[in-house]
């Protein structure tokens, strides 16, 4: 059942491993820069994305809506999102279109001002499956109006759905299924932990998407939660999936320069501090995207998210000042390092003339 699995998901990101073994950011550094040459208080680390204003370059990136215990998630969410100024996205509203009662779960975050918020559906839902019809451009409007969205993130996660019992598992046709959503409504292609790259993401810009929530390896993974979920089932098959998936994908830094095709790019995937947004931004985001950072905060108040998020904000403020980046388009022209692991990774991606 969809709202089980909702509140199993929340359960185990909360209680279990569900990191990737590697986190990315270790990899890129920023360089310091003896004489920055700027005042602190100057610093203006506002964007403009899709049109909307954010006082700070950070999106909470889909977490959860449509079982008991959400509402308060969301809204702690939303208040403490509208406060600081950054941008929301709501989890998947799929069960909420076809099961109305489920609505106000996501429809709560209306009681806040929150400056960019973003819908959110499944890709592997846009097309027809064994267990269900394709759901289609009436549902995606349904979704945008349930929350007053400004964009809609459709999520694909194709590595969750092989590796979770009720998965959706035919990917036939989602490329053009999304081109004819985006040609109606405002779409923002987003993963949910195995990233992008450029194929794809050029792909999804000739398809007429707006920009692009990358998700990328490094921080939470779903193979590992759909791990916890089918070893709690004794799904021997699923399990060993998911332990064996538990790091797929292309790693977030990597990813960002993979899908840099001339629209705007939200940076998810391990992010735990401001420090890597301003390496995430460097590396050419717009944004850094978090959303297990925020999920315990949002289980406590809207205090504890709008406190986190100004830690977040700070941190990234301070990045700037040592890197003499008045602002975001400055950090964006900042050059990063990278090393290690993630240099092999970009090596053998673009070998060298
Ligand atoms: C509890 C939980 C539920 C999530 N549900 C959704 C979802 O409904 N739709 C979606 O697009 N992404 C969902 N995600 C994926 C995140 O938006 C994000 O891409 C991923 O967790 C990687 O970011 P992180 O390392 O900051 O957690 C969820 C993440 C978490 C932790």
């Amino acid at each position: 059942m969809v709202f089980e699995r909702k509140a199993d998901h929340i359960d185990i990101c909360l209680n279990k491993d569900v990191n990737s073994k590697k986190n990315y950011w270790s990899d890129v550094h920023l360089l310091h820069k003896a004489l920055p040459e700027i005042d602190m208080h100057e610093i203006d680390c506002s964007i403009e994305l899709f049109e909307k204003t954010l006082a700070a370059p950070i999106v909470i990136s889909a977490i959860t809506g449509g079982f008991n215990g959400a509402e308060k998630i969301n809204r702690n969410l939303a208040e403490g999102a509208a406060r600081v100024g950054v941008g929301l996205g709501l989890g998947s509203q799929r069960a909420a279109v076809e099961h109305p009662e489920l609505a106000p779960t996501y429809e709560c975050i209306k009681d806040y001002d929150v400056p960019l918020v973003i819908g959110n559906i499944g890709a592997p839902q846009l097309i027809a499956q064994d267990k269900h019809q394709a759901f289609g451009i009436e549902g995606c409007k349904k979704a945008m109006e349930m929350i007053d969205a400004d964009i809609l993130a459709i999520h694909m996660n194709y590595l969750q759905e092989i590796v979770q019992p009720e998965g959706d598992t035919n990917a036939h046709g989602c490329l053009d299924a999304i081109g004819e959503i985006a040609k109606e409504i405002p779409v923002l292609a987003k993963e949910t932990g195995a990233g992008i790259y450029r194929d794809v993401a050029q792909d999804l810009r000739v398809k007429g998407v707006k920009g692009f929530d990358i998700g990328g390896m490094g921080g939470t993974s779903f193979a590992a939660v759909e791990y916890h979920r089918a070893m709690a089932k004794n799904e021997e098959i699923l399990a060993r999936l998911g332990e064996i998936f538990w790091d797929w994908g292309i790693p977030t830094p990597l990813s960002i320069l993979e899908a840099d095709v001339g629209l705007p790019i939200i940076a998810t995937g391990g992010l735990n501090t401001g420090l890597d947004a301003a390496k995430a931004i460097a590396l050419g985001a717009m944004a850094g995207g978090y959303s297990r950072k925020l999920l315990a905060p949002a289980m406590e108040s809207a205090d504890a998210v709008e406190k986190e998020l100004n830690m977040l904000v700070a941190e990234l403020k301070v990045a700037m000042f040592l890197l003499g980046a008045r602002d975001i388009d400055a950090l964006q022209n900042t050059p990063a390092i990278v090393t290690g692991h993630l240099s092999e990774w970009l090596n053998a991606m673009e070998p060298e003339e």
